[in-house]
């Protein structure tokens, strides 16, 4: 029987919902964040008064589409909240992210909000990260190799990512490639956060830890509320 609920629109409208008047929002990136955008776009159309900032030039262009205001990252003074999904949510509120291609972003506006929202459904609630998927690791062009071994001595196994039509590698917004990495069960993930972080040539990396504020999960159409505490 198909899924009466779209939960991810759900969430992202209960997202929209919570957005007040005068805010500078951050738009992340993604089915979930499309559905975000549409929605904050009906509410500017009903008076809301919002300034937006893209984690992505696709979630750029959309915003732009609707007739939202979208400033860039360097006239960034304050953000308020940035609004965003995720790969996975662990109960800590860990998150993985950088499924799409835009991590640096992404994890910028996430440090500099004063409040990020996660939008999931109940599929990306996990155990631990990288249950699901690797873990994505964005690397200057000329160390993708040097990069990889340093991350292979930390115990990570994995390939380059290829872009979407197979037939080359997938390049970030600003030219980065990614290194998609597996690693353990029993890693330490708050550990292995840093650990990347210090690579040489590592240039951002899908691990989010104590960033999300609250995270909304959407289930056959009901929205519960985390929040960190
Ligand atoms: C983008 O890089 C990711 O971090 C997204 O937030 C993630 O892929 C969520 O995508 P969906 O909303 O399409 O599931």
């Amino acid at each position: 029987m198909p899924d009466q609920f779209n939960d991810k629109q759900i969430v992202a409208q209960y997202a929209a919902d919570l957005v007040e008047n005068g805010m500078t929002v951050g738009l992340g990136t993604g089915s979930t964040a499309n559905y975000f955008i549409e929605a904050l776009a009906k509410r500017k159309q009903q008076g809301l008064e919002v300034t937006t900032v893209s984690s992505s030039i696709v979630s750029m262009v959309k915003a732009q589409s609707l007739d939202l205001n979208v400033i860039s990252i360097e006239q960034l003074q304050s953000l308020d909240l940035y609004v965003d999904g995720a790969d996975e949510v662990t109960d800590e509120l860990y998150l993985l992210k950088g499924r799409g291609s835009d991590l640096v972003r992404e994890k910028l506006l996430a440090t500099a909000s004063k409040q990020m929202i996660v939008m999931v459904d109940k599929t990306k609630l996990v155990d631990r990260i990288g249950e699901k998927f690797a873990i994505p690791i964005e690397v200057m062009p000329f160390s993708w190799q040097l990069a990889k071994q340093n991350i292979e001595l930390l115990g990570g196994s994995g390939e380059l990512r290829a872009n979407a039509s197979g037939d080359g590698l997938a390049v970030t917004s600003h030219g980065s490639l990614v290194l998609d990495m597996q690693f353990d069960v029993d890693t330490d993930i708050t550990a292995l956060d840093k650990q990347l972080s210090s690579v040489p040539g590592v240039v951002e990396h899908g691990i989010f830890i104590g960033l999300a504020s609250t995270v909304l999960i959407a289930e056959q159409g009901k929205v519960e509320v985390r929040s960190n505490k």
